[in-house]
């Protein structure tokens, strides 16, 4: 039988530390749930973690590292402690030491069964775009029939933001590049083009303001946001730091990373009220060519790796 792949950075830096290579098939230590990976998801934070940015609980891991941060598939096996899922199981959750691979480990907290009616490859995009689109606005709380400004809204983020958001009862106007319009809109906001004099463009289609903001693009499209808000502490941000969205009066999304949460997006999308809309998907042979995709900050909502399609 050959080795299974993975592909990985093998140091820190650009598209040059990439590589797809064979890998022993990890065994799951305590809380943790091996899984045949079905779909990976790709998110930007994959080739921040690759250029050395980093997060608490990737300290530990040493070179080569897999790349990814979710996956859906089936249960090889439950490591110490884990109850509630056996091999066989079809899951989907959070990875402890990446996702673009044959095999996989999840963390069993943030870990949930796969619905029948979601194919692995949608499920493979909810714990990390939808969760935090789920989590942000769960943080900002706002009352149905408000208005929603979200920034970056065709993006994995944005566009799981709108269709929630909807679902929450909320009207959405949705900041995209105008070739992402009508995406945007079939999505359930009332579509405002990115790009200078934003707020006039915002103000035209919202006569009667904004009542919370959910950025994901930073730098002065959230200044902009933030200065259409009455109440700062309804603006909430994924893609700025904490000291700049704080210093709007707003703040970071807070990630609750739980398995209540998984099984609530799983559920808006069988249904039918959350799409992951996955545009594109790349065998795991192509992974380099899917981050890609994600690191030229322009994805039509998702993109997935499709193991042993
Ligand atoms: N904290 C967390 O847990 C967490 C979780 C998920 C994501 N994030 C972060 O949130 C951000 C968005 O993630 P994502 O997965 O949604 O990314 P994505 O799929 O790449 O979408 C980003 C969107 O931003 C838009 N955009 C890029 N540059 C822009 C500009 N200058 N002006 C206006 N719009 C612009 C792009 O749309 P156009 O093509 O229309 O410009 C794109 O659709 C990233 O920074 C990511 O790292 C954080």
């Amino acid at each position: 039988m050959s080795m299974p792949k993975a592909y990985v950075y093998t140091r820190h830096g650009g598209p040059e530390t990439e590589a797809l290579i064979d890998l022993d098939r990890p065994s799951p230590g305590p809380g943790e749930i091996l899984i045949a990976v079905r779909a990976a998801g790709v998110n930007p934070v994959d080739w921040k973690m690759r250029q050395g940015f980093r997060s608490p609980g990737e300290d530990e891991r040493v070179f080569p590292m897999v790349f990814g941060s979710e996956a859906a598939g089936v249960v090889e096996e439950a490591g110490a402690g884990v109850s509630g899922f056996a091999a066989g199981d079809e899951v989907f959750g959070s990875t402890t030491r990446g996702g673009y691979a044959e095999y996989a480990l999840l963390a069993a907290g943030v870990t949930a069964h796969k619905p029948a009616a979601l194919s692995f490859r949608d499920a493979a995009t909810l714990p990390v775009a939808a969760a935090t689109a789920y989590d942000g606005l769960r943080q900002l709380d706002l009352p149905a029939d408000a208005t929603l400004l979200v920034t970056g809204a065709g993006g994995g983020v944005g566009s799981a933001v709108v269709q929630i958001a909807r679902a929450f009862g909320l009207r959405v106007v949705g900041v995209a590049s105008a070739g992402k319009k009508d995406f945007v809109a079939s999505l359930g906001a009332v579509h405002v083009s990115s790009g200078p004099e934003l707020a006039e463009r915002v103000r035209a289609v919202a006569r009667d303001g904004i009542d919370g903001v959910y950025d994901l693009v930073g730098g002065p499209v959230l200044t902009e946001a933030a200065e259409l808000l009455k109440d700062r502490s309804k603006l909430v941000t994924a893609g700025s730091p904490q000291e700049t969205v704080a210093a709007l009066g707003g703040d970071r999304v807070q990630r609750a990373r739980t398995a209540a949460v998984l099984e609530a997006v799983a559920d808006l999308a069988v249904r039918g009220a959350l799409n992951p809309h996955v545009t594109r998907a790349f065998p795991l042979q192509e992974a380099g060519a899917a981050l890609r995709a994600v690191e030229d900050g322009h994805t039509l909502g998702k993109i997935v790796i499709e193991v042993g399609a």
